[in-house]
């Protein structure tokens, strides 16, 4: 295998070499060679991409891009080479759907691996795993059941406690979505509304900044997407272990609805010329091996419910994910954007 180019925000390619036709997976023997665009970093797909070869010897070249990939596709239209979509986040998935970039696929072992909350109704996309927004809390200023419902956020006992990114940001949209199907969009406001007015600060920073600022005893609790916890806890750069030793890690809404979720997910190009060989990796992707695999590295839950998350994923437990349609949240996204408008979130 070859990986060309390190830059996040350069394409780089990588071209994995055929093997052996071999196992589980029966492909004609006429394509062998599958084409990836790819918003997920190629150290997240290669061990899988590794063990499809070895299963089918099919060539893959993957595309990285964090940014640009929907315009290339467009660009390229019917001339695309893209064979599968790879990205992370029901924002950019809809907007991929949106904008006719993914052919809508059905095979019963997809429909059987990935519930159907988890994908798109028409087949368009489907969730390859779980990333869970949680409540990150101080371990010394708050005890662990003093939050449990994203709802008690708005409380005025948080007052200048919390710390957030800024609303608009997907993550945070996509969490106001799912209280927009909860609680109606009145109610939604209202809790943004409070939320607002318990900001330690203005809304800043990514995600990895609040357990930062709770580090640094600036708030007392923040949300984040849960991975963000281990990739913290692991980096090679001091300060952000540090980060992570400071706070606990909180699932709400368990005794109700359960935690709201986002997904990454995986598409069929609609311009795709192997097409059966792309929905094979499609299967193969949301299969146990793949599954267990794909989940561990980025530290997510896999979607496929037959599979546990990684002993080191599951320090945090096992918990119950809200059920509420991921196509749903991507709806309600413009109503949740007017209120943290309105709100100044
Ligand atoms: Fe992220």
């Amino acid at each position: 295998m070859t990986i060309y180019g390190k830059c996040k925000d350069r394409l780089s390619p990588i071209i994995l070499a055929a093997g052996l036709i071999a196992g589980i997976v029966s492909v004609p023997a006429q394509a062998k060679e599958l084409n990836i665009y790819s918003h997920r970093q190629a150290f997240i797909l290669n061990p899988l991409l590794e063990d499809f070869k070895k299963q089918t010897g099919t060539k893959i070249n993957i595309v990285f891009a964090s940014k640009g990939l929907i315009q290339r596709l467009i660009a390229e239209g019917s001339r695309s080479p893209a064979d599968i979509i790879l990205t992370v986040d029901i924002a950019r998935l809809q907007e991929y759907a949106k904008k006719g970039l993914f052919a809508p696929v059905s095979t019963p072992l997809l429909k059987a691996n990935i519930p159907a909350h988890l994908r798109n109704p028409n087949g368009l996309w489907y969730g390859l795993s779980k990333r869970v927004r949680v409540v990150a809390v101080s371990k010394d200023r708050v005890k662990k059941g003093d939050i449990n419902r994203i709802e008690d956020l708005a409380d005025p006992e948080w007052k200048g406690r919390i710390c957030t990114r800024k609303g608009s940001h997907v993550y945070n949209r996509a969490l106001l979505a799912s209280l927009v199907t909860a609680h109606g969009e009145a109610a939604a406001e209202k809790w943004a509304r409070g939320l607002v007015a318990n900001l330690a600060r203005k809304p800043q920073g990514n995600d990895r900044a609040q357990a930062k600022a709770i580090s640094q005893g600036i708030c007392d609790v923040a949300i984040m997407n849960h991975y963000y916890y281990f990739l913290m806890k692991k980096s090679k750069n001091p300060h952000q272990s540090k980060w992570a030793k400071a706070v606990n890690i909180l699932f709400t809404n368990q005794k109700g609805r359960g935690n709201h979720i986002n997904v990454s997910g995986v598409g069929l190009a609609k311009h795709s010329k192997n097409r059966a060989l792309a929905l094979k990796l499609m299967e193969y992707l949301s299969s146990k091996h793949a599954q267990s695999l794909y989940a561990a590295v980025n530290h997510e839950y896999p979607a496929n419910p037959v599979v546990d998350a990684s002993a080191e994923v599951l320090e945090l437990g096992r918990f119950k994910s809200d059920k509420l349609p991921i196509s749903a949240i991507a709806k309600l996204a413009p109503t949740a954007q007017r209120i943290i408008d309105r709100v100044g979130w």
